[in-house]
């Protein structure tokens, strides 16, 4: 008998984010607060005789793919599933797409094969944003390559932001090997939202001022589109953040009527902007 699970695979924003050093294996230390917005890729998983993905975008690195031979090694089981992916979230893009994708086929197996593993440390082995959307959190400090996860208190209203959407893709890999030691800064900022998060004292302004990222030089440096789209925005007003190893980029708003606002403004400059809400 054929059964299914279908769920939705949020998108992610790098609220900070800092590179606190490299690694032997040749990955970077992080130290970061992720969180989850309302955007999403919708997941559906079953149970099938052999491995096929189908995916609304062709994708080059079949993460989804991954997890299901990933999971199945662990449980000791055929790698067998049948995965439809209907994308929303933008490939290569900093929002954590591919890697939310694929820690809902991990979530949607465990439940079809009523197996009990510890999905983060599973999430790890498929990628390093895996284990974030895999421990379910909304908000969490991330650290290590990603594989260390600790929940944050989600804020009681939704945060607001615009999401800028980028026209072109941009390697997560070519990104962090043009990151320089001395591109560093946001390591204090990231400590400063994770702080507020705790407290319960989250807000715009708070956000605003400590969104840095340490990767926005190097994706500057690859991507040059992000340092017209900044200083776009920039004339206008509107302060713009990385998210990831980008393009995607992001301003923090005072509420949901703001966040409209500055999509407007951007849209007008000729940006691919839209409201989202944080860690929902
Ligand atoms: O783990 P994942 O395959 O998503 O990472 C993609 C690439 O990003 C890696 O090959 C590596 O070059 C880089 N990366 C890194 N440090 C991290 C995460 C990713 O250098 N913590």
């Amino acid at each position: 008998m054929t059964r299914a699970i279908a769920l939705r695979a949020p998108a992610k924003l790098n609220l900070a984010l800092a590179i606190v050093g490299e690694r032997p294996d040749g990955y970077h230390e992080l130290r970061s607060v992720f969180a989850t917005i309302d955007l999403a890729d919708d997941v559906r998983v079953a149970t099938h005789r052999r491995l096929e993905v189908r995916n609304s975008i062709a994708m080059a690195d079949d993460v989804a793919a991954r997890a299901v031979r990933v999971i199945a090694r662990a449980c000791g089981r055929d790698p067998t599933a049948f995965v439809r992916i209907r994308k929303r979230i933008p490939i290569a893009a900093g929002m954590g797409g591919g890697s939310s994708d694929a820690a809902a086929v991990l979530r949607a197996l465990a439940i079809l094969w009523r197996v009990d593993v510890d999905l983060v440390a599973l999430a790890a082995e498929v990628g390093s944003d895996v284990p974030f959307f895999a421990s379910g959190a909304r908000v969490a400090l991330v650290l290590g390559r990603g594989e260390i996860v600790e929940p944050l208190p989600t804020p009681a209203e939704p945060l607001h932001v615009v999401v800028v959407r980028p026209t072109m893709r941009l390697s997560t890999a070519e990104v962090f090997a043009a990151h320089r030691a001395e591109d560093g800064g946001a390591l204090a900022h990231v400590d400063a939202i994770a702080d507020a998060f705790v407290r319960g004292r989250m807000t715009p302004d708070l956000l605003r001022t400590h969104a840095e990222n340490d990767l926005l030089a190097a994706a500057a440096r690859k991507c040059e589109a992000i340092a017209s789209w900044r200083a776009a925005a920039a004339a206008r007003g509107v302060p713009l953040a990385l998210t990831g190893s980008g393009p995607t980029l992001f301003s923090v708003a005072d509420d949901r009527a703001d966040a409209l606002r500055i999509a407007r403004i951007l849209r007008r400059a000729g940006l691919r902007a839209r409201a989202h809400a944080v860690a929902l």
